[in-house]
């Protein structure tokens, strides 16, 4: 298939993209880098790379005249929780603005297949695995914007025709193809342990540590980046009449506190763990049931927690600085 990957120089887009290159896809990487990286992009006779951001309506629509793809992967967007409740409008912008301009570039292209990024955020938080019926309620802006999203999918499905698989991913996280996870700033669990595994942070802070869970701090399903890439692929491919909703996640928690033990055993590190205050849009407990996946696609999570860890060490390690900053981000 010929594929538009917006935001495919990002973390979970660019391992997808290399899959998706591997299975004999023709890709263009459609990514502003205001948070992809340049060098997670290789560009080959099967993947090109647009250098623009989807409020650029005209370039929009130059790029899908231009390639005629046969079905789009909506990777980009803005993810930070925490950020996404100091600045709401920001995320609104690009999270439903720019995605709408996606849809009708789409409807104008008559393009009929879409695969999107949705997440775990959209539930509300209870104390058992999550199924896909279950009870909407986000506790972020961030969260918001992938429940709306999916909503407007719905729609554009009823009268448009297009057709969408919504990915729930629960904690993406891990490493592959000498790519890896950098954000900036970077706000997720497990890089910034791994930072204060390598001596580059003082420490790591327990954001809450009296929540109503097993040691009193979150507990979250971590899914290997490229079980994330996989269940791309699967969704893509067998997308038909009927659009879906799945959840990605392996249907094991770990708290925090946790996390930072596994860490600590494979690296071999000692650090300080700090307790601080719970941060605004955390929910406490979220872990998938993906059984909907499994049994419908054959999706299988190949990966555990200590795989996660033990690639994304070694990314880090390999890789201290992360991605170098490049002319043209
Ligand atoms: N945490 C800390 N200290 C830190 C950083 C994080 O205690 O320095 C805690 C958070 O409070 C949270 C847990 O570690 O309880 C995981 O936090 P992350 O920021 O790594 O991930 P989130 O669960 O907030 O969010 C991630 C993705 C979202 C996705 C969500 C779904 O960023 O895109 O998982 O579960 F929607």
């Amino acid at each position: 298939m010929k594929i538009l990957v917006t935001g495919g120089a990002g973390f979970i887009g660019s391992h997808t993209v290399k899959l998706m290159v591997e299975k004999g896809h023709q890709i263009t990487i459609y990514d502003s880098l205001v948070k992809g990286h340049r060098e997670a992009v290789k560009e080959t006779a099967n993947c090109q790379f647009v250098k623009a951001c989807l409020s650029d309506k005209e370039l929009l629509n130059h790029t899908f005249k231009k390639y005629n793809f046969d079905a789009v992967i909506h990777f980009a967007g803005y993810i930070e929780t925490g950020e996404s409740m100091i600045h709401p409008a920001k995320f609104f912008q690009n999270n439903i603005v720019n995605g709408l301009n996606l849809l009708d570039a789409m409807v104008k292209n008559n393009v009929q297949k879409i695969v999107f990024s949705s997440s775990a955020a959209v539930y509300k938080a209870k104390e058992t695995l999550l199924t896909e019926n279950d009870e909407k309620e986000p506790a972020s802006v961030y969260g918001d914007t992938k429940l709306i999203f999916e909503s407007i999918l719905k729609w554009y499905d009823q009268i448009h025709g297009i057709k969408f698989a919504a990915l729930r991913y629960f904690n993406a996280a891990g490493a592959a193809y000498g790519l890896g996870e950098a954000h900036e700033p970077e706000t997720h669990l497990i890089p910034l342990i791994l930072q204060a595994a390598l001596g580059q942070r003082e420490n790591i802070s327990l954001f809450g540590t009296n929540y109503p869970t097993k040691d009193g701090t979150c507990v979250r399903d971590y899914v290997h980046v490229v079980d994330l890439a996989e269940a791309h692929l699967l969704a893509l491919e067998k997308l038909g009449e009927e659009s879906k909703i799945y959840n990605i996640g392996t249907g094991q928690g770990y708290s925090v506190k946790e996390v930072i033990d596994i860490v600590k055993k494979i690296t071999g590190k000692d650090f300080l763990v700090v307790k601080s205050g719970r941060r605004a849009g955390d929910p406490p407990f979220l872990v998938a049931n993906s059984d909907k996946i499994k049994k419908e696609l054959g999706w299988q999570p190949q990966h555990g927690i200590k795989d996660i860890i033990k690639s994304a060490w070694e990314w880090h390690r390999n890789n201290p600085a992360g991605f170098r900053r490049q002319n043209g981000k």
